[in-house]
């Protein structure tokens, strides 16, 4: 992972590109890291705890880094009417972690979405972008142990 945040001059250096700085990191890190925060506070000569503030008020901004394989879980309508409470449930306590989060392996990280775009198959997630429907319990633990298999 890249420390140097130097694409920060893309946002300008008035406050105003405060939030573009911070997209710009998310989109180039995966991520905000404690690193980010600190540059983007240098370089439009704010607090830290401005820059905290920014984050915390806007959902867009992940702070941890994301896993090797991003889970999306779908919470549309149809998805939500087919059971993804329950799948996002069984999902958190394979895997330890709730939504927003990443295991400590790095490996897994679980989001919860709008629509997939694939409501037929629902109750749907996708993982690094490859969609798996019609979850059950069972689905749902080959996937996640085909994936940690690879590792
Ligand atoms: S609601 Fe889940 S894919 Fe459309």
């Amino acid at each position: 992972m890249s420390n140097d945040f130097s694409y920060l001059s893309e946002a300008g250096t008035d406050k105003s590109g405060l939030i573009k700085g911070l997209q710009l990191i998310q989109a180039k890190e995966g991520y905000v890291p404690d690193d980010g925060i600190r540059a983007v506070a240098k370089h439009f000569g704010v607090a830290e705890a401005e820059v905290e503030g920014v984050l915390t008020f806007y959902a867009q901004f992940k702070r941890q880094k994301p896993g090797k394989y991003q889970i999306c879980i779908c919470d549309g309508t149809a998805c939500h009417i087919k059971g993804s409470t329950q799948i996002a449930a069984w999902l958190s306590a394979e895997l330890g972690i709730k939504d927003g989060e990443t295991t400590e392996d790095g490996l897994f990280s679980i989001e919860t979405v709008a629509c997939l775009g694939c409501c037929s198959l629902a109750p749907v997630m996708s993982v690094n972008g490859k969609v798996y429907g019609k979850l059950d319990r069972k689905g749902l633990t080959r996937i996640l142990n085909d994936y940690k298999k690879l590792g």
